[in-house]
């Protein structure tokens, strides 16, 4: 585990999928303001947040949020079901797909492993990260 790192202040992420980039013990990290809480994340005040390593499990590229539901359907040629229609985590070398709000799971493509997450802590109105872990296997 790394030392506390200030990430963002938590006005700095004003609605949902609102997204800051940092890099926490050497890692490319993203974290994340989520519609509702996950399994290793943050909430404060009815705000959840989540943060995770960018480094694909795959073979190691950076993933980025994709907003877009069409761009995942046609690059990616996912279609999450119902319930799982929001921004994603994807890969852009193989187009492996790690769903937010299941704690960073790999839900599509060749990636097995979740994406690590960041651990989180609130202080004042800034939003620390306190080290890393292993996301929860998944289902569990
Ligand atoms: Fe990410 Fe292959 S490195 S899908």
């Amino acid at each position: 585990p790394g030392a506390p790192l200030r990430v963002a202040a938590r006005s700095a992420l004003a609605q949902n999928w609102a997204e800051v980039h940092f890099t926490y013990a050497g890692r490319p990290c993203t974290l994340l303001r989520l519609p509702r809480p996950v399994p290793g994340g943050l909430s404060v005040g009815g705000t959840h947040y989540a943060a995770f390593s960018r480094v694909c499990t795959h073979l190691g590229c950076r993933v980025n949020l994709v907003r877009d539901p069409e761009v995942l359907a046609f690059a990616y040629n996912y279609r999450p079901p119902g319930d799982d229609r929001h921004p994603q985590l994807g890969c852009p070398c193989h187009f492996s797909v790690f769903d937010p709000l299941r704690a960073g799971e790999a839900v599509f493509g060749k990636a097995n492993a979740p994406l690590p997450r960041v651990r989180l802590e609130a202080r004042g109105n800034d939003l620390y990260a306190t080290g890393t872990e292993p996301a929860p296997p998944a289902g569990g």
